[in-house]
């Protein structure tokens, strides 16, 4: 028999502050391979056309739709109901501003990070249009495409322990970003030059470690492989300026 599903809905519209945050029940019946995105546009067009919710691809590409349903940050669009109980809690993703209701900005946050850990790639050879393009090894090219599959969803960062309590934390998605550029033979930055971004509180220091952001990630990217890879790396960088700073006191 089709469930009659109860949404619990976080509404909120920051333009309008004299409005109390609240919550806000709709009940929907079920219908056979129900998303989320289908559920939300339903409520939206037959009940409350003023829900504010993201949607753009519907196909877990564009990262947009992230949000916390029944407590775990999840993209709508790759959400069956069928795999949720009859009440469904959601709320939007918390660490981002807050668009209204269900929207968060993720757009702002990610550039601000990307400019934090200067994400892009850093060489001193000029750009020659001529020039046919460098070869790379396969297996290294594979590599960093792994990592280049992030849709910027903010799931992760939403999750993390320490982004929740920190708000200049970098989070999994931006140390994730350093780590695709570490692997890159094109970019001609050293450990030390990583170091000064990344080898403090608010960088790979921070993290914790409890991995929530690998558990949450709906690209399922190694992120446990690539905080590990990172700690490492700082690591041994932290206890060769050590050294050298022991060795020119001595
Ligand atoms: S492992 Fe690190 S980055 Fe991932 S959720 Fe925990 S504190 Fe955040
Ligand atoms: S690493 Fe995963 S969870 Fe984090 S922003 Fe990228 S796709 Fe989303
Ligand atoms: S709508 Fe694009 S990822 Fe969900």
């Amino acid at each position: 028999m089709a469930r009659t599903l109860t949404f619990e809905i976080f509404r909120y519209n920051p333009a309008i502050p004299e409005q109390k945050p609240q919550m806000q029940c709709f009940t929907l019946a079920e219908t056979a391979n129900m998303t989320l995105f289908i559920a939300l546009n339903r409520l939206r067009e037959e009940q409350d056309p003023s829900l504010v919710f993201d949607f753009c691809c519907r196909a877990g590409i564009c990262g947009s739709c992230g949000m916390v349903v029944n407590g775990r940050p999840r993209l709508a669009c790759q959400t069956k109901t069928a795999d949720l109980p009859e009440r469904i809690i959601l709320l939007p993703l918390p660490v981002f501003k807050l668009v209204g209701d269900l929207s968060v900005d993720t757009g702002v946050w990610f550039r601000d990070m990307y400019q934090k850990t200067r994400s892009w790639i850093h060489t001193k050879k000029a750009f020659d249009s001529d020039q046919e393009e460098e070869r790379m090894d396969n297996a290294v090219a594979e590599q960093i495409y792994e990592l280049e599959r992030c849709v910027e969803c903010g799931c992760c960062i939403a999750a993390c322990g320490t982004a929740r309590m920190r708000d200049d934390f970098l989070g999994a998605a931006s140390l994730n970003r350093i780590a695709r550029f570490a692997l890159d033979p094109r970019d001609e930055r050293t450990d030390q030059d990583y170091f000064e971004i990344i080898g403090n509180d608010y960088g790979i220091f921070g993290c914790m470690g409890l991995l929530a952001c690998e558990d949450v990630c709906p690209k399922h990217l190694p992120l446990q492989n690539q905080l590990g890879f990172l700690r490492r790396k700082m690591g041994i960088t932290a206890l060769k300026q050590l050294f050298r700073k022991s060795s020119c006191a001595s």
